[in-house]
């Protein structure tokens, strides 16, 4: 778990690079490097007793902690400007272990219809079997929202902007309601990243992220970071490093190399999803397209006084539907087909075989998520030639 240890001063930029990685761990190195090491020995027993009691710093077992991985949560706690991160194999780790350490038997969670289909699931089939009671809210109902809120609850669950609608949720108007309620506010970042959005600042007590996506950026590495304040995130490291779902070292080796580049990235991705949603705009095979930057989008108040950019995610229908959706998605020569989101190269699939795989079509529409949608990450790719892409494949439709 990594803890404050310096108050941040630099850009995201600059801590993008630099964050968790100014002292050099082995003989100079000048880049993170993998410790693949299982346990560290201690010859002294008393020095021994001091990391175990945690009287200094040091490192008993990788299940706890570990140096590479360290290095990874310092990086995730800076960006996000918190007190403490801890860090987790997958982000569905982050999310379930989150909530697993924070609701109990009895105790309620608020959250909202149309969360990543892994989150909802949790929602629908996990929490109420361990006796929690789960109110999902419709997501643009924020007056619903904030009375489902004040009827009493532990945990308020946040998404913002939701995958794959990109609706946006009024952050701080919502945490205060969690506040009010004497509730822990958790928000996932996973869309927005730190460069566009940092939910603490908004009033949430915790943020969690999938690292999968744009914060390793490569599509080549799982993991899932949680960042807050130091008793809260103290308390869901202890679940999990008894429970073990912890960040493997190369991953977090991976996602720190990734993170180096996150402000150039997300600043190309953002700027070119802008554009190929205005673009999209005005073609007409397409239905509506969904993207938080957009003028005309039912929340772009909100995400105007909330982010700092509207992200690389946007998504749109088709007006053939699912059938004109199977006949275009060949036709992309610059985008892989794939269930993912957030890398250097675009990517683009409809919900039914990506983010809301795990539902099925009746669980789809009841989050109000189209059968002909497609997610379309933006990757780092030229903006106009993505766009002339688009073009070609769209004449399929
Ligand atoms: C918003 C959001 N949160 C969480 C997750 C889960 O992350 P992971 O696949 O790393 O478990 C995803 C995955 O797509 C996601 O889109």
């Amino acid at each position: 778990m990594a803890d404050r240890t310096s108050p941040k001063k630099a850009s995201a930029a600059t801590l993008s690079v630099w964050g968790g990685e100014e002292d050099p761990l082995v003989q100079g190195a000048t880049q993170v490097p993998v410790v693949y090491s299982a346990a560290y020995g201690y010859p002294d027993v008393d020095a021994w007793l001091d990391v175990a009691l945690g009287h200094r710093p040091g490192h008993m077992y990788s299940r706890n902690t570990n140096p590479t991985v360290e290095a990874f949560e310092a990086k995730v706690r800076l960006l996000e400007d918190a007190e403490a991160a801890t860090s987790f194999a997958t982000g569905m780790a982050a999310i379930s272990n989150t909530l697993f350490t924070l609701l109990s038997p009895g105790d309620r969670i608020v959250s909202v219809k149309d969360t990543y289909g892994g989150t909802n699931k949790l929602f629908l089939e996990f929490l109420p079997r361990f006796g929690v009671r789960v109110e999902l809210c419709e997501t643009s109902d924020h007056d619903g929202i904030e009375a489902a809120i004040a009827k009493g609850c532990k945990v308020v669950y946040l998404e913002s902007p939701t995958n794959p609608t990109l609706k946006v949720m009024d952050i701080s108007r919502l945490a205060a309601a969690g506040r009010r309620a004497g509730a822990v506010v958790v928000a996932d970042n996973t869309f927005a990243t730190p460069i566009n959005q940092n939910p603490l600042a908004l009033g949430a007590d915790l943020v969690v992220h999938s690292a999968t996506k744009f914060l390793g950026g490569h599509a080549d590495a799982l993991g899932g970071a949680v960042c807050g304040g130091r008793e809260l995130v103290r308390r869901v490291f202890h679940f999990r490093e008894i429970t073990g779902a912890s960040l493997d070292p190369m991953a977090a080796f991976l996602l720190v190399r990734g993170m180096k580049t996150l402000a150039l990235r997300i600043a190309r991705q953002n700027e070119s999803a802008l554009a190929i949603a205005r673009w999209l705009c005005e073609q007409p095979a397409v239905a509506a397209v969904f993207y938080p930057g957009l003028e005309t989008h039912l929340h772009h108040e909100i995400a105007r006084r909330q982010m700092r950019g509207y992200g690389g995610v946007l998504s749109f229908t088709l007006k053939g539907g699912f059938e004109a959706v199977k006949r275009v998605l060949p036709k992309l020569r610059l985008a892989r087909r794939a269930a993912n989101l957030g890398s250097v190269e675009t990517i683009a699939g409809p919900p039914a075989t990506t983010s809301h795989c795990e539902c099925n079509a009746e669980e789809r529409a009841a989050m109000g998520i189209p059968e002909g949608l497609v997610r379309y990450s933006v990757g780092i790719e030229d903006t106009n030639e993505l766009i002339a892409d688009l073009g070609q494949a769209l004449g399929a439709a």
